[in-house]
């Protein structure tokens, strides 16, 4: 991967019924088949329930599917959870880990979503793993220093370029409406690639994501910061022409 395509993810959370949800993605696979070729890689994730039903309504149409949290073991004694393979079965090809939502409502470790990583690493899913300071670390001036700590704690051994991404989602940004300034963007995600360089064989081609209140009308100024690959959505990804705007503000 010597370019870097920009991926457009959108990420569902715990959003939408069966007829919904199939809705959704049969109209973000009816965008994609009406543009034609495009110059970007779409993703939807849908909740768990909903994995299978969508990967059969946008299958072979370029709208790849991922899962939004995997368990670090291939199968055992560990209800509620889904494995990596689980996943790839229903039609993954991607899981995010490590999003602010699950290190907060499960206190997920650094330690858990780099072996969650791994794992999806193994079962032959693209990891996107997620970096984020709450606003207090912002306020306090933290923010490089935690993200960098996530970075070293988040990432399992065996990443590549092409079986992980990462997503820099500021927590204060995240469904509040507040985005993070271009310039704020700008000096973490930098800072994210060089990080990247150092820690990971083809660092320099690792899509890094921006999350965190991305909408239609800020995609295009966001989507244009140097070592911005795409984007994360989360509510704006819950209606086509919304998630579809996203997209399209990258061509
Ligand atoms: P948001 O969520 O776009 O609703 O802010 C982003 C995310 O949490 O991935």
């Amino acid at each position: 991967m010597g370019e870097r395509r920009k991926l457009i993810a959108g990420n569902w959370k715990m959003n939408g019924l069966h007829a919904d949800g199939v809705a959704l993605a049969a109209g973000i696979a009816e965008k994609l088949k009406a543009a034609g070729v495009v110059s970007f890689d779409l993703l939807i994730c849908p909740p768990a329930t909903l994995i299978w039903p969508v990967s059969a309504v946008v299958k072979g149409c370029g709208v790849a599917v991922g899962g939004q949290d995997c368990h670090p073991k291939t199968s055992g004694a560990h209800t509620g959870d889904i494995s990596p393979s689980m996943l790839v079965d229903a039609g993954c090809s991607y899981v995010i880990v490590g999003h602010s939502e699950r290190r907060q409502d499960h206190k997920e470790p650094d330690a858990l979503i780099a072996a969650k990583a791994a794992a999806a690493h193994a079962a032959g899913l693209t990891a996107i793993i997620c970096v984020g300071e709450t606003l207090a670390q912002r306020e306090a001036g933290q923010a490089g220093a935690v993200v960098a700590s996530q970075l070293s704690g988040s990432i399992p051994a065996g990443s590549t370029a092409a079986n992980t991404v990462v997503a820099y989602e500021p927590v204060w940004a995240i469904g509040t409406g507040r985005n993070a300034t271009p310039a704020d963007v700008a000096e973490i995600h930098a800072a994210i690639r060089a990080d990247l360089i150092k820690r990971i064989p083809g660092g320099s081609c690792v899509r890094i994501l921006y999350g965190g209140s991305v909408k239609q009308s800020n995609a295009g100024d966001l989507m244009a910061v140097p070592d911005v690959d795409g984007a994360l959505v989360g509510g704006a990804s819950l209606k086509v022409d919304d998630f579809w705007g996203i997209a399209a503000s990258c061509c």
